[in-house]
């Protein structure tokens, strides 16, 4: 299977935030916007793996700034790494302002999909090769955010979470 490159996943969604998609105090509603989360991420991993996709997991979400109503609001998706029949997808959202059309970074989200038949059965994907510095870094990261994700669904032992291990033993080591 030949491999690919993030570029080639690249999804982006440009959105409204109209009043429908807001809370009481007119911010964008966390819901809605997994909801947009989860699509830009799947259609990026079904880029990458040509094959229908399934959220298997959501590793990771944060809301760091509130994105207020009638905002513009752009989500970009890229396959961080691959893996057997598993992709992480990490998904940046940035807020457009106004008038000068300046982005500003507002949230981050990480989530893993699997690849799978008509039968819901997982298949296998091609390897994902890194190229820019950032892509360099989310790729390393990624398997340590896979063991943490399968340890807390009880996928893996504490013992087979070599790469966490790794990253505690190292801080401590450094005190
Ligand atoms: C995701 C799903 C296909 C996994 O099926 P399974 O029979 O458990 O298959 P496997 O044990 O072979 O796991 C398949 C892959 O999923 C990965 N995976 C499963 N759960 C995971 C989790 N919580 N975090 C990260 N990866 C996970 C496994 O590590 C494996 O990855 P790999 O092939 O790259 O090594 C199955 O659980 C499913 O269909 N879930 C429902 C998905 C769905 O409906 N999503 C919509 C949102 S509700």
């Amino acid at each position: 299977m030949k491999s690919k490159t993030p570029a080639e996943s690249h999804c982006i969604k440009t959105e409204f935030v109209l009043p429908n998609d807001t809370n009481h105090v007119q911010n964008l509603f966390g819901g809605k916007l997994m909801q947009w989360v989860d699509i830009t991420a799947a259609i990026s991993a079904q880029r990458h793996s040509g094959r229908v996709v399934v959220t298997a997991s959501i590793n990771h979400v944060s809301f760091e700034h509130p994105i207020r109503q009638n905002s513009i609001i752009t989500l970009e998706a890229k396959v961080s790494r691959a893996f057997n029949s598993s992709m992480e997808v990490i998904v940046d959202v940035w807020v457009e302002h106004p008038s000068t059309g300046e982005k500003t970074k507002c949230n981050e989200a990480i989530l893993t999909f699997v690849a799978v038949d008509q039968n819901g059965t997982p298949l296998p994907v091609p390897e994902l090769v890194p190229v820019t510095e950032q892509e360099h870094k989310r790729y390393e990261a990624a398997l340590r955010r896979r063991q943490l994700s399968l340890l807390l669904a009880g996928r893996i032992q504490p013992e087979e979470a070599t790469e966490l291990r790794a990253l505690f033993e190292s801080a401590k080591s450094k005190r």
